[in-house]
C-alpha cells in the first residue's frame, strides 16, 4: 500500500498529539456535562477509537453512516443516509465526528438533520479540513488539522473502500485515481 501514497502528511506520531490536545480540550469543554459522541461511518472509525480514548470525562458514543461518494475523489453533492443513530438525541450534547471536511455538505445536511432533533447541543470535531474546497458554511469547532485540496487516505479514510487500514494519513498518487 505504501508504494500507492506520494507522501506522509499526517505521521502516527502527529495523529496521536492530535487525538491528544482534541480530548482534552473536548474534556475540559464538557466538564459535568453529559456527552455523546456520534461517529459517521465508515471514515471517523479509527479517529473515533482514538479520541474516546483521550476523553476523561464520561461519554456515550453513537454511529450513522452517509454516503456521498461512490468509487470518485468528489462529492456528489448528495447525502444518503445508510444508518442513522440508535437513540434519541433530544437534551443531549452531541458531538459529530467526522474524518474530514471538504465541500461541507455531508455535514451541513446532517447538522441540519440532526438539529431538528432538538439537542441540547450539537458541535462538529472532524480530524482534517480542506477548507479549499469550501462550498457550504459549516464551521467545525474542533479541527485536528488543514489539509492541502489533495486527495488523502489511511487511518480511516479511503478510495474507493481501500486503504483505511494504513496508520496515517497520505497524498494519493493521483495515477491511482486518475
Ligand atoms: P464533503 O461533503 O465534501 O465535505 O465530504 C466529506 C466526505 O467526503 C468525508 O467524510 C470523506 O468521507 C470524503 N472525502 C472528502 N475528501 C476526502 C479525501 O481526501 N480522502 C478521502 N475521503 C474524502
Ligand atoms: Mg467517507
Amino acid at each position: 500500500m505504501r508504494e500507492d501514497i506520494d507522501k506522509i502528511l499526517v505521521s502516527v506520531d502527529e495523529l496521536d498529539e492530535i487525538t491528544s490536545r482534541l480530548g482534552k480540550k473536548i474534556s475540559k469543554d464538557y466538564e459535568g456535562e453529559e456527552l455523546l459522541l456520534c461517529g459517521i461511518l465508515k471514515g471517523s472509525v479509527v479517529f473515533m477509537a482514538d479520541i474516546m480514548r483521550k476523553i476523561t470525562i464520561p461519554c456515550s458514543i453513537d454511529f450513522m453512516c452517509v454516503s456521498s461518494y461512490g468509487s470518485d475523489t468528489r462529492s456528489s453533492g448528495a447525502v444518503k443516509i445508510i444508518k442513522d443513530l440508535s437513540q434519541d438525541i433530544a437534551g443531549k450534547n452531541v458531538i459529530l465526528i467526522e474524518d474530514i471536511l471538504d465541500t461541507g455538505v455531508t455535514l451541513s445536511h446532517l447538522s441540519q438533520m440532526l438539529s431538528v432533533r432538538n439537542p441540547k447541543s450539537l458541535r462538529i470535531c472532524t480530524l482534517l479540513d480542506k477548507p479549499e474546497r469550501r462550498k457550504s458554511d459549516v464551521i467545525p469547532d474542533y479541527v485536528g488539522k488543514q489539509v492541502p485540496d489533495e486527495f488523502v487516505v489511511g487511518y480511516g479514510l479511503d478510495y474507493d473502500e481501500k486503504y483505511r487500514n494504513l496508520p496515517y494519513i497520505g497524498i494519493l498518487k493521483r495515477e491511482i485515481y486518475e
